[in-house]
């Protein structure tokens, strides 16, 4: 697909909900900020709220970040509001008229129109059908991109059942599905880090690497959204998607170019290489009250069930069948309500052969998507002096020391926004990706909700998660560095050989 011209429509759907408020607009905003947006666009949010003009800036200017006055001025001169219901054809109709008289004012263009669903999933068939009837582009060469969010059903025969209902409506090649994760900075480096660097990629493989961990931890607990967590849990919420996600990145086979369809199709070629996700290989977990007693558990949350057997921390064992990655074991975890923070992927290396050395330690790449990304790569290196020993320490990219502050490096919504416009694909979740993922969590999940004896530990707010974790890390091979063996010359994050 071509990039659009400069002359399009944009609507938010859901234009009078939190998402678009706190994600859609302003990362529309950042991309008019830094140039990436046609100035003569316009942006039409659509609700069924009974908003004024002026309202309606005012909620969506809240979250908008950077730029002077007279930026934000200009980004609102672009947007305006339509209200309308989501079940009946009048209000698309509306949307129908400002599209056509906006682009009757460039007839020499194509129409050109992207639909943001900024809505629960309950509604996307019934908005899709809307838009196909009411407002789909009517010339011919007309291009219409459709933008849908996470939750995409679930399980297996739920997003069968998305994916049925939307298919006949429109092609693969005008939906875009979102899994945030994918564009985040770090994340979108993963194929160049493996594929552009014969060190990395000449190793990238059983032969050489010992274990791959990847990690979601996340400060605070359910806050105001329990009634929504309490049907999904951390699984489907964060590791169905998004942790999956940067696993298959990271496993996956070098694709022939950088063509979406090339990349999508490694992606979906080692998913299918995936052994059953084993119910028996897991930790899982729920929080309870803090140490100290402040913080509430999950059962305090008043709008989850008060038996609720809704799990918030969980570690899994992945394993995958092909050459490469034989024997291998991958760990998948995430947590609520954890001590700190941080999305990180670990890949530690096989032991070098002893003789020479006695005890020396394993290397081990990491790579932190958030907070504060870097790139650091743990290796042996001589104490520098007089002495002969050696000692554990790092080659450091920790992006804030190396690259300028004014270095605009997009947020994840502004990222794919951009990469909607271009009409990239490459970083959205195609739908026979989408079907192996739930083919593969599905049965899992099951096993795991009608276990009557499900061991769901219980971990106080603010720790590191259940006890069993640093075991459960050490039984798939991960091996620890003890406290103080690790030379940290530039970062502080994890001195006390945190987990
Ligand atoms: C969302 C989950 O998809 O990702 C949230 O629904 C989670 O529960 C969020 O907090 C994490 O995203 P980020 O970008 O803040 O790491």
């Amino acid at each position: 697909m071509t990039a659009f011209g400069k002359y399009y429509t944009i609507v938010i759907l859901g234009a009078s909900g939190d998402l678009a408020a706190k994600k859609t607009f302003p990362a529309l905003y950042g991309l008019y900020r830094e140039k990436q947006l046609s100035r003569d666009c316009q942006i039409i949010g659509y609700a069924r709220s009974d908003l004024s003009p002026e309202k309606f800036h005012d909620k969506i200017s809240q979250h908008l970040k950077g730029g002077d006055d007279e930026t934000k001025k200009g980004f609102l001169k672009l947007c305006t509001y339509v209200r309308g219901q989501y079940d009946t054809d009048e209000g698309y109709q509306k949307l129908e008229k400002r599209c056509t008289d906006y682009e009757s004012q460039h007839s020499d263009e194509r129409p050109e129109r992207l639909f943001y669903l900024a809505l629960p999933p309950s509604q996307f068939t019934e908005v899709c059908e809307h838009i196909k009837k009411n407002v789909y582009p009517k010339k011919d060469n007309g291009i219409i991109r459709v933008v849908i969010e996470k939750p995409f059903g679930h399980d297996l025969k739920s997003a069968r059942e998305l994916q049925n209902s939307i298919a006949p409506l429109f092609s693969e090649e005008e939906i875009y599905r979102i899994d945030h994760y994918l564009g985040k900075e770090m994340v979108k480096n993963l194929l160049v880090l493996r594929f552009g660097n014969e060190l990395f990629s000449g190793v990238w493989n059983k032969s050489h690497i010992a274990l791959i961990q990847v990690s979601f931890k996340e400060p605070f607990g359910t806050e105001g959204r329990g009634g929504y967590f309490d049907t999904i849990g951390i699984i489907r919420d964060v590791m169905q998607n998004h942790l999956l996600q940067i696993l298959t990145l990271l496993t996956m086979d070098r694709p022939v170019s950088f063509d979406p369809e090339a990349v999508r199709d490694e992606k979906v070629k080692v998913l299918k290489a995936f052994d059953t996700i084993d119910a028996n290989d897991v930790l899982v977990g729920q929080y309870d009250k803090s140490e100290d007693g402040k913080k509430p558990s999950y059962l305090d949350d008043e709008t989850v069930a008060k038996d609720s057997k809704c799990i918030t921390y969980c570690a899994m064992g992945i394993k995958i069948h092909n050459e490469r990655w034989d024997g291998v074991p991958m760990v998948l975890r995430a947590g609520k309500a954890l001590d700190e923070g941080k999305v990180e992927i670990r890949i530690q290396f096989k032991p070098v052969a002893r003789g020479m050395f006695k005890d020396i330690h394993r290397n081990e790449l990491v790579i932190r998507v958030q907070p504060d990304e870097a790139i650091y790569l743990k290796i042996n290196s001589k104490i520098p002096g007089v002495s002969t020993e050696t000692s554990l320490t790092d080659l450091d990219l920790t992006y804030s020391k190396r690259y300028s502050k004014d270095f605009w490096i997009p947020e994840a919504y502004e990222s794919l926004l951009r990469d909607v416009l271009h009409g990239n694909h490459a970083n959205f979740v195609r739908d026979d990706e989408l079907d192996v993922s739930w083919k593969l969590f599905t049965p899992f999940l099951e096993a795991l909700e009608n276990d009557p004896n499900l061991n769901l530990e219980k971990y106080p707010y603010g720790s590191k998660g259940p006890k069993g974790l640093r075991d459960f890390l050490t039984k798939h091979g991960y091996v620890f560095n003890e406290p103080g063996s690790y030379q940290w010359p530039l970062t502080e994050p994890d001195v006390k050989g945190k987990i």
